[in-house]
């Protein structure tokens, strides 16, 4: 008898994978999302380009949600997707739901149990896939009962087979600790992993607030901006060059780059030209070292990189072999140079 063929498309490099939270799907460590950037500033065959450079690299795991670009990043995606026609066992794809894509109707947003199901409903139309492997409740939604949310993110994926799996997105640690304990108690399903910034300059929710979740839950996290939206390239050191995130959308990084110029925003930079210093030293680039940074953070699932370009993605992957050189040592120079370790709780002695 003749074996059946099995067509594979992805091969993994040297990528390290992770769960995601307690749960049995593996993440990449590094994955790709398309806010500001896919149906934003770049659209077409440059999309499918970067992802494809991803993918060859050893990204698995992409991410989108229906309010980026209102709606355009998972079309673009989708198409990507669909014409670069990777073996759907190979890729995990999330999306978010909350902000909707622009509409201003009543319940076009949020996370009632209408929204949760049509809001996602049209955002796998747009990506043109019938299922995502997770979906992210954008924001909390104190508009809506937590029992009613979670029955929502469990009728999708039990009833409806939309999703796998479903996460949340900034938070709080006291909102997922109460969504879980309801899924516990109602036989319902529990979200598996969190969306939230974290990077070199944004530490103390991830560090302090979520640290009970890990341990608890063993919660998993997709974390966002890790370059804190491009600083931590060394872009911005000497001003905002023109085809940049802080110059393609002045008006959203308005507040931002006026912070930029205050002293506190002055003293980032400075941050970011010593660590540049401890970079070299590795032979990498200060965005590799701050890369390899928050992925070196156990409790980080995947780093989600944004790129704009392909060389960026394509750079921003070299933080990878980087990993195993950041040793004790110099974690513990950069955390000098940082300077902003956030204290934990006080445990009376009483530590486990
Ligand atoms: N859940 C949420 O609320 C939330 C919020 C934000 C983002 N996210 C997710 O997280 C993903 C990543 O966030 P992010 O895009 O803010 O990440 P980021 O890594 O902080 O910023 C990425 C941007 O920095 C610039 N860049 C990246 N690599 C570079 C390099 N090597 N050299 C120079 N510039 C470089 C590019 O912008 P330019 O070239 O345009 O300057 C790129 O688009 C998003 O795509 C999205 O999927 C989620």
């Amino acid at each position: 008898m003749s074996q059946p063929t099995v067509r594979t498309a992805y091969d993994p490099k040297d990528m390290k994978f992770r769960h995601l939270g307690p749960s049995g799907l593996k993440v990449s460590v590094f994955s790709l999302g398309g806010w500001l950037t896919y149906g934003g500033t770049q659209k077409g065959s440059v999309v499918k380009e970067i992802m494809q450079k991803a993918w060859d690299h050893g990204i698995q795991t992409f991410d989108t949600a229906e309010v980026y670009s209102n709606g355009a990043c998972e079309v673009e995606m989708g198409q990507a997707l669909k014409e670069l026609d990777w073996p759907r066992d190979e890729y995990v794809l999330t999306t978010k739901v909350f902000f909707g894509t622009g509409r201003k109707e009543p319940n076009t947003r949020g996370l009632s149990r209408k929204h949760v199901v049509e809001g996602l409903k049209s955002s796998l139309a747009r990506l043109q896939t019938p299922y995502v492997d997770v979906v992210f409740a954008h924001r909390p939604d104190a508009a809506t009962p937590m029992r009613e949310i979670v029955e929502a993110f469990t009728q999708v994926i039990r009833n409806l087979n939309l999703a796998y799996y479903w996460g949340t997105s900034e938070w709080s640690a006291v909102q997922i600790t109460e969504a879980t304990q309801i899924a516990e108690r109602y036989n319902l399903i529990a979200p598996i992993a969190e969306q939230p910034q974290y990077n070199a300059f944004h530490r103390e929710r991830f560090e302090v607030e979520y640290a009970p979740l890990f341990k608890q839950f063993e919660y998993g996290t997709t974390i966002w901006s890790p370059l804190a939206s491009g600083l931590l390239t060394g872009k911005y050191n000497d001003g905002i060059p023109e085809d940049s995130r802080f110059a393609t959308n002045k008006a959203f990084f308005e507040d931002t780059i006026k912070k930029l110029q205050s002293p506190e925003g002055q003293a980032k930079i400075e941050k970011v030209r010593k660590l540049t210093a401890i970079a070299e030293r590795l032979d990498a680039k200060v965005a590799h070292l701050a890369l390899a940074w928050a992925a070196k953070n156990p409790n980080v699932s995947t780093v989600i990189l944004g790129a704009s370009k392909i060389e960026q993605i394509e750079d921003n992957l070299k933080a990878l072999p980087l990993l195993d050189k950041l040793t004790p040592e110099i974690m513990e120079e950069i955390e000098g140079i940082l300077d902003n370790r956030p204290s934990l709780p006080p445990t009376y002695n009483r530590d486990r």
